[in-house]
């Protein structure tokens, strides 16, 4: 049995249970974060609570927890699940009230969090690459906060899922923003891009870690607008997120990127992801239980 925290407590999951007039179920009104843990140490931390953090203060919900509290939370709760790699889902709401559009006065947020295995991607999928196809991005306007109200990403990624592919690319006025549930990269001649953070794109945990190790192994990165006619002529195409790392895109719209295997600036970075993740599991394993990162 899995335990769960929810609103103040640890219990199993079969005994948390959420009021039907919470805001998240009537309105999707909230906010969520998926923080990778390796070596049952939750993964960039800071930079995943300081993203809680704006999307909180985007939605308008007073943060419930200071960093400290939501770390010694977070630590304990994957302290008391199993693996030693776990998938951490956190998720707070405004709470609950009677149904009105206007918020509530006086009302705590929800907050819940669990984790569940980190399952890694197969590697021959990995090192197969995978398929995606390109679409209109029908999202709203505030892409960059984490927010619950997902259904435009829900029936994107659905759309790939039924066309036989792992991912949707969109494409908003003729400018990619980034993967349904994944931000993307490109090489175009030579050089790693991915578009610019704003508001039509949410800003990866996993993108910056990228950009930051590229930056410290010599490897051209630079964020700038990547254009549908980028895809078509990119040497390599990667998605990234925290469940699913770095995962090159092989086939696009029914043709075959970068000869339809993954390219060499992938396999570097990858092996370098691996290294950075190894590191801290290490560091970890060193140190023994000591203070939170
Ligand atoms: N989502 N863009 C979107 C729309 C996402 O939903 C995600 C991740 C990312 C990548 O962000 P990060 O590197 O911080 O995981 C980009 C998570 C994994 C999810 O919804 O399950």
């Amino acid at each position: 049995m899995r335990t769960v925290f929810l609103n103040g407590e640890f219990m199993p999951a079969s005994s948390a249970a959420i009021s039907p007039l919470d805001r998240g179920f009537i309105f999707g009104d909230g906010i969520y974060e998926v923080i990778p843990a390796y070596g049952r140490r939750p993964f960039r931390l800071a930079e995943h609570l300081e993203r809680l953090r704006h999307s909180l203060d985007g939605v308008r919900i007073e943060p419930p927890y200071s960093d400290e509290q939501w770390s010694g939370i977070l630590h304990e709760l994957v302290q008391r699940n199993h693996e030693d790699d776990q998938s951490i889902y956190l998720q707070v709401t405004r709470g609950v009230a009677k149904r009105d559009h206007a918020f509530p006065q006086g009302v705590r947020p929800t907050v819940f969090a669990m984790t569940s295995p980190l399952v890694p991607v197969p590697a021959e999928i990995r090192s197969g690459g995978v398929t995606a196809i390109t679409l209109d991005d029908i999202r709203w306007e505030y892409c960059h906060l984490k927010t619950t109200s997902l259904l435009p990403n829900i029936l994107l990624r659905q759309q790939a899922l039924d066309q036989g592919a792992a991912e949707a690319i969109l494409i908003r006025r003729g400018e990619v923003t980034e993967g349904a549930a994944s931000n993307l990269f490109v090489v175009l001649d030579g050089v790693l891009v991915t578009p610019p953070k704003g508001p039509r794109l949410l800003p990866g945990i996993t993108r910056d870690l990228i950009i930051e190790i590229a930056a410290g192994n010599g490897i051209d990165c630079r964020e700038g607008t990547v254009t549908s006619a980028d895809l078509s002529r990119a040497q390599e195409i990667w998605l990234t997120s925290s469940t699913r790392e770095i995962l090159p895109v092989t086939r696009l719209d029914g043709r075959e990127v970068g000869g339809g295997r993954p390219g060499p600036l992938w396999t570097r970075m990858i092996a370098l992801y691996q290294d950075y993740k190894r590191d801290y599991k290490a560091r970890w394993q060193a140190n023994g239980d000591g203070p939170h990162d």
